[in-house]
């Protein structure tokens, strides 16, 4: 099968040598496109600036923003089977860049935000997408209650939800303890894992969900 996997952060240039990011690693989403390797699959990779060597033998899409990583996805889901959105997409980004280095001057400054697509939302409803969809859930408070309304409204097969309150698991670590909600309504709680260990879970409940003649 052909799996797609969005790994990491996403920038959004502030000016030409600021941005707006977050604390993801990309060491999931990474793990996850190992293990589909491993595992026989055909796998492309778009990922936003990490400090990790993409594997050898997949397709790598380096982006930055969530815009580039938009496109990126919109013009290779259709060859995927399987979608997997492990990025942590920034959710909005600088309304207007500026041209040139902002100086220091005024006491306050203050940056207009503005949303940006959400690329796991639009894989059903604007890509068409009819592959297995698979999201992440980094959520501080009710996983269950976040993850099951993140499953329904983005019509995710599943979702992978965890719990970034938590300094020993999630975010810019090895470790990760996960719960994984299926569509069918069923929940299943993974111990806490290596990132390689829960990776190679997921792969396997994945494939297992897909139609036989996909696989
Ligand atoms: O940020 P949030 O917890 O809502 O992310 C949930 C899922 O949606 C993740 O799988 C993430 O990769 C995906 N996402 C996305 N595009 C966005 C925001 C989130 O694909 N703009």
């Amino acid at each position: 099968m052909h799996f797609l996997v969005t790994a990491g952060p996403t920038r959004e240039p502030i000016d030409p040598v600021r941005f707006l990011s977050n604390r993801s690693s990309g060491k999931m989403g990474y793990a996850l496109a190992e293990a589909a390797l491993a595992a026989g699959h055909t796998v492309t990779l778009v990922s936003g600036p990490v400090a990790l060597t993409a594997p050898e033998g997949l397709t790598f899409v380096p982006v930055e923003t969530a815009q580039e990583m938009y496109d990126a996805v919109a013009t290779r889901i259709h060859d995927a089977g399987v979608a997997i959105f492990c990025a942590a997409v920034a959710d909005y980004r600088v309304a207007s860049i500026a041209e040139e280095k902002i100086k220091k001057s005024a006491d306050e400054l203050t940056l207009r935000l503005v949303q940006n697509p959400d690329i796991l939302g639009s894989a059903r409803s604007v890509f068409g997408f009819g592959g297995l969809l698979v999201g992440f859930a980094a959520e501080t408070n009710d996983l269950a209650r976040h993850a099951l309304d993140k499953l329904r409204r983005k019509k995710c097969d599943l979702i992978v939800a965890n719990d970034v309150s938590r300094r020993d698991i999630a975010f810019d670590c090895d470790f990760n303890e996960v719960s994984l909600f299926f569509a069918d309504g069923t929940r299943e709680d993974l111990p806490f894992l290596t990132k390689h260990e829960i990776a190679a879970a997921l792969i396997g409940r994945i494939v297992a969900l897909a139609p036989q003649e996909r696989q």
